[in-house]
């Protein structure tokens, strides 16, 4: 199945439970304080959750372009060092707006999964809130016994506050949630150690795919939880880990959603992914950094000196630095990927074809002026090394100045 067809049948599938299939909101968020980025689907959705509008209907699904950059959900410095970190990714979610509950969620996730996308069941595993004395909530009885009309009595598991209690930030919606794992491992390993040990202890191969939220109560800024109007339902699923684990690959960039734009810098530096190392790293962060430098753009929101504008400068740094260090780009090369990018994703996100030509150079002057930085940078670095040839250290105040005056990164110094 292609990344497209997987993208697909998610929304064609609650379509047909009469979902209403909505457009993924903007990545950059402009109406919430408390938000810089579009961290999870139902953040759209906040104030139908809180009662503060009213839906135009009570199920929706959307496939959402979402960041995790920046708050309480952030995983930039981690991306590209392994095959399953992202800044962008898109999460397959359906909601209910005070419309259908648990046993609901819980089935159609599982029709889902067992029978479109035909994973094995047996290597599935659910777990499920076990309340918190500390909120006053009790053990999710109804998605256990939800769970165990498809399941067996080893595959629910019990998890804590810290696994199964999602909250969008420090306040707001929130509630109970019941994730779904899948355990990826051989059967001789299998057989060793039962997957039911290995959910939720940060194993490669035992992973979480699924995560149903029952967003029941608004976490106030005292720590307290207060019930909301409504008995809602916020999913999320991660796209290209689906991908990973439906393509039978196993990192999400040798699937298709990345393999194009990872050809395309392998052609244009002459470097193979295949090499490894820190080749197969610096073409890991390229290829998902565009996709989120490219994606704000469209979205409005250009690299700037403050705030989201300097989250995604940071960003587009950060992958022109990898370029430049292991792949030897000396040239723009970050906006030549996106006519291929555009090839991947336009159809799904018709945005990014109606801004080609604003990304493409937007992302050229950044780079130009970023290399100019670094070139000067390299040129100082080498008069700094001459003069200090004898004692072959660099003093931390000229590092501090190429860094504060210079702009040139403290991990190239
Ligand atoms: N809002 C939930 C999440 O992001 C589904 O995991």
């Amino acid at each position: 199945m292609t990344a497209k067809e997987i993208r697909q049948k998610y929304l064609d599938f609650f379509a047909s439970k009469g979902h209403t299939v909505v457009p993924s909101a903007p990545m950059v968020v402009k109406n919430d304080p408390t938000l810089m980025f579009t961290n999870a689907g139902m953040n759209q959705f906040k104030d139908i959750f809180l009662g503060n509008s009213i839906p135009k209907f009570n199920r929706a699904t959307d496939s959402q372009k979402c960041l995790r950059v920046s708050g309480k959900h952030n995983d930039l410095e981690a991306v590209g060092h392994d095959g399953r970190h992202h800044t962008m990714f898109e999460m397959l979610g359906n909601w209910s707006f005070g419309d259908y509950f648990k046993t609901e969620a819980i089935d159609w996730a599982w029709e889902l999964l067992t029978e479109v996308y035909k994973i094995d069941r047996t290597k599935l595993y659910a777990t499920v809130f076990e309340g918190s004395a500390e909120d006053g909530t009790a053990l999710d009885e109804e998605a256990r016994t939800a769970w165990l009309r498809h399941m067996p009595e080893d595959h629910v598991l019990l998890g804590n506050k810290h696994d199964n209690f999602w909250e969008m930030g420090d306040t707001g919606p929130c509630g109970p949630c019941s994730e779904i794992h899948i355990d990826l491992r051989s059967d001789e390993e299998i057989a060793r150690i039962p997957g039911r040990e290995l959910v939720n202890t940060d194993n490669d191969d035992v992973i979480e795919i699924w995560n149903i939220v029952f967003m029941q109560y608004n976490r106030l800024a005292d720590g307290h939880l207060e019930l909301l109007p409504n008995k809602n339902v916020d999913t999320g699923m991660g796209f290209e880990r689906l991908c990973m684990i439906l393509q039978n690959k196993k990192s999400n960039y040798e699937t298709d959603v990345f393999s194009g734009l990872i050809s395309e810098v392998e052609s244009l530096s002459g470097h193979k992914y295949s090499e490894g190392g820190n080749v197969e790293v610096a073409m890991r962060v390229i290829a998902d950094h565009i996709r989120a430098i490219a994606f704000s753009i469209a979205d409005g929101q250009l690299p700037s000196n403050v705030k989201a504008g300097y989250v995604i400068r940071r960003i587009l740094r950060r992958a022109v630095r990898y370029g430049y260090t292991f792949l030897g780009f000396t040239e723009p090369f970050m906006c030549r990927l996106i006519s291929r990018l555009c090839q991947d994703m336009g159809e799904a996100y018709p945005e990014l074809l109606a801004q080609k030509k604003l990304i493409e150079s937007v992302i050229r002057e950044e780079e130009n002026a970023f290399l100019r930085t670094l070139d000067r940078g390299i040129r100082m670095m080498d008069d700094l090394m001459a003069k200090s040839a004898g004692s072959k250290v660099i003093k931390g105040v000229d590092a501090f100045v190429l860094y504060d005056t210079y702009g040139f990164p403290v991990d190239l110094t």
